[in-house]
């Protein structure tokens, strides 16, 4: 435990007189008082925050009902809002002139475009008025599928100002897991663009998206933007070109009043077992969430501009690219490319072209950009205006956190690392920005009205006091967790609520060090974390399982020195032909059914898989094995089995 001893990092000495923006919380103090008041009356509290960040057409009357046992948690009921409204109109009409949406493109030579938020209020209504014309009504879920650009924004809160459901999937998903999400989804529209550009590349978004729909006979429109200058074809009756039809719609269509609970989006994530899981958020908890984090976490105030690297097809694009910044009426800045095109100082020209308050990126890119920069490369680059650096999706190491501190951010802006997941809506854990103090490699203190728990893995019980590890739980409800899982109500009580009674679980390992301080030690289930992109080895399994040469699989995730962990399957064939062509036909099996970002790095070809005498994958020593550990524990109730590959020595240990 000496590396999670946690130095403590001072916030840069003039940081507040640098930035004299008025503090979301004045200093450690101010914290400490206000989170013990959130978890003595979290009520009080939480309702405090929704009046005070969201505006409600009509006033809630109870706070909150449910509790984590029965897993039927309901916030601000009696209230009607509009997320849209929240996000725009309340900011279009006092400052129509303030920018909403900075839109950076692939490449730098290309123009960035600025959006007001007096434009977004006539681009969101006349994309309503659309999507309404294609008789989309409140509670449908329609399907959006594109690349990082201004549209995609548009789109959602469009969804969300006449009280549709938004289901955005990442435009790194193949047909095949875009077609099923359609499908559990039910939509009948799906928004995506012509093509994408990404990294000087091009994404075959609505290629793809037609692929996709030849199985879906509830979508009755595709709506196409038009990215780029690509042929395009166009399905007559079905497909329609974006800014044609947005043409014939009203600049101004009134927001529909929501409940509370009504559900905001939907969001497929991987669990532990095979099915991606429609995830649901409810309008004002997961609002209020992304509001109370992005002020208390980021410090955010309406001057900010702020870049959050994540896509908008995960979570944290939908919480800190949407609605964090544009509940708090800031300018949220959206980067259509990735980190290294045109070269890897792409993060700090962008930071520097639009004045960038807060940068909020994944370490799987710092790691990257450690490797190909030196200070001279950055050296000329003007990123004063920075304030705040996060870091999300996967352990920040104590070194790559330095890195990001003195190098990234020159010493000058303070450093958040959040942990939080898909099904927890915003923040769970992360350093008030300038407030928490600092330790390298910690995520720091619980957000607010979130109350921790360790948990003894195997009695269940809760461990108190400082200096304890275990598996991290969640004792009371918040208003942002999920509310469900798409048609699977019990998948979502067993996987959150029925592991350890009374607690909402994780899924990952954690530490809390003698002064309170978090680590997170990664997921302890089936879940594996590849570039800070969350995939289930059992899905995997299951795709490479159907090949009709493989007998068993199991997928285990490596250490990477780049990635966090890399995906490597261990096989065994019914056949001792062909091996190299059955791993190239394994890989792309894996692209088509999932996506590139979900194939194996490595395919092992073993004889026979280690097993329990029961007949069970022994996941354990694979992974132990394949991350070069020599010690396994107590296997002798394994069943032993023969390397098979000649070119590994590694396996033969069995
Ligand atoms: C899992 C959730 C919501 C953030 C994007 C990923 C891991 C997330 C951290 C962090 C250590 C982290 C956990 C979590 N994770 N943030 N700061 N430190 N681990 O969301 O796809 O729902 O994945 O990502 O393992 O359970 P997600």
């Amino acid at each position: 435990m000496a590396s999670m001893s946690g130095k403590v990092i001072p916030t840069p000495p003039d940081w507040r007189k640098r930035h004299p923006s008025t503090p979301s919380l004045a200093n450690i103090l101010e914290y400490n008082t206000l989170y013990e008041e959130s978890i003595r009356s979290p009520e009080t509290f939480w309702a405090n925050q929704a009046r005070d960040l969201l505006s409600f057409t009509k006033n809630f009357h109870t706070v909150h009902t449910g509790s984590l046992e029965n897993g039927e948690n309901a916030w601000f009921l009696g209230g009607k809002l509009n997320a849209c409204f929240n996000c725009v109109d309340r900011h279009a009409f006092v400052n129509p002139d303030r920018v909403a949406i900075i839109c950076e493109p692939d490449d730098p030579a290309d123009e960035s475009q600025t959006i007001t938020y007096g434009d977004l209020l006539r681009q969101v209504s006349q994309a309503a008025g659309l999507l309404r014309a294609c008789g989309v009504k409140k509670g449908d879920i329609v399907t959006i599928y594109m690349p990082m650009v201004s549209e995609t924004i548009v789109s959602i809160l469009a969804c969300a100002r006449i009280g549709a459901i938004h289901s955005v999937v990442f435009a790194g998903f193949s047909a095949d897991a875009l077609r099923d999400r359609i499908q559990d989804a039910e939509s009948k529209v799906v928004i995506t663009t012509d093509e994408g550009r990404r990294g000087g590349k091009t994404i075959q978004t609505k290629y793809l998206v037609d692929q996709a729909v030849q199985e879906c006979p509830t979508i009755t429109n595709v709506l196409v933007c038009k990215r780029t200058a690509g042929e395009l074809v166009l399905t007559p009756g079905r497909d329609l070109l974006w800014g044609e039809e947005l043409k014939k719609y009203s600049a101004y269509l009134p927001p529909v009043p929501m409940d509370s609970e009504d559900f905001l989006f939907l969001l497929y994530t991987s669990g532990s077992t095979g099915k991606p899981k429609g995830v649901l958020h409810s309008t004002a908890g997961y609002l209020l969430g992304a509001a109370v984090t992005g002020k208390y976490v980021f410090d955010v105030n309406c001057q900010d501009r702020f870049f959050c690297s994540g896509d908008i097809g995960w979570i944290t694009g939908h919480t800190y690219v949407i609605y964090a910044p544009l509940l708090l009426g800031c300018s949220t800045v959206v980067f259509e490319g990735t980190p290294t095109y045109p070269s890897p100082t792409r993060f700090w020209d962008i930071i520097a072209k639009h004045g960038c308050t807060h940068f909020y990126g994944a370490p799987t890119a710092l790691r990257l950009l450690k490797r190909s920069l030196t200070k001279a490369d950055i050296s000329g680059a003007n990123i004063m205006s920075l304030r705040v650096l996060g870091s999300v999706g996967e352990p920040i190491s104590p070194e790559i956190w330095r890195w990001y501190h003195d190098f990234m951010g020159d010493e000058q802006a303070v450093i958040t690392d959040t942990y939080w997941q898909t099904e927890t809506g915003s923040h769970i854990i992360a350093a008030c920005a300038g407030v928490t103090p600092m330790k390298p490699g910690s995520a720091s203190l619980p957000c607010f009205g979130i109350d921790l728990a360790i948990i003894d893995p195997v009695k269940g019980e809760e461990l108190r006091g400082n200096s304890v590890e275990g598996v991290l739980g969640i004792k009371h409800p918040w208003p942002s967790m999920a509310r469900t899982i798409r048609g699977s109500h019990d998948r979502y009580m067993d996987t959150y609520f029925n592991v350890y009674k009374g607690y909402y679980f994780t899924g990952d390992g954690a530490y809390r060090d003698h002064d309170g301080h978090y680590w997170i030690r990664g997921r302890v289930d089936d879940v594996i974390n590849v570039s800070g992109h969350r995939l289930s080895t059992s899905e995997i399994e299951s795709v490479i399982i159907e090949h009709p040469s493989i007998a068993e699989a199991a997928i285990i995730g490596v250490p990477d020195e780049l990635t966090g962990q890399a995906i490597n399957a261990v096989v065994s064939l019914k056949t001792t032909q062909d091996i190299e062509s059955i791993k190239q036909q394994l890989i792309s099996k894996v692209r088509s059914a999932i996506g590139p970002f979900a194939a194996p790095r490595r395919i092992l070809v073993v004889e026979d898989l280690p097993k329990t005498r029961s007949g069970k994958i022994v996941r354990r020593i694979l992974r132990k094995a394949l991350s070069g550990e020599t010690e396994f524990g107590d296997i002798s109730t394994v069943r032993a089995y023969k390397q098979f590959d000649p070119s590994l020595d590694l396996l033969t240990i069995f």
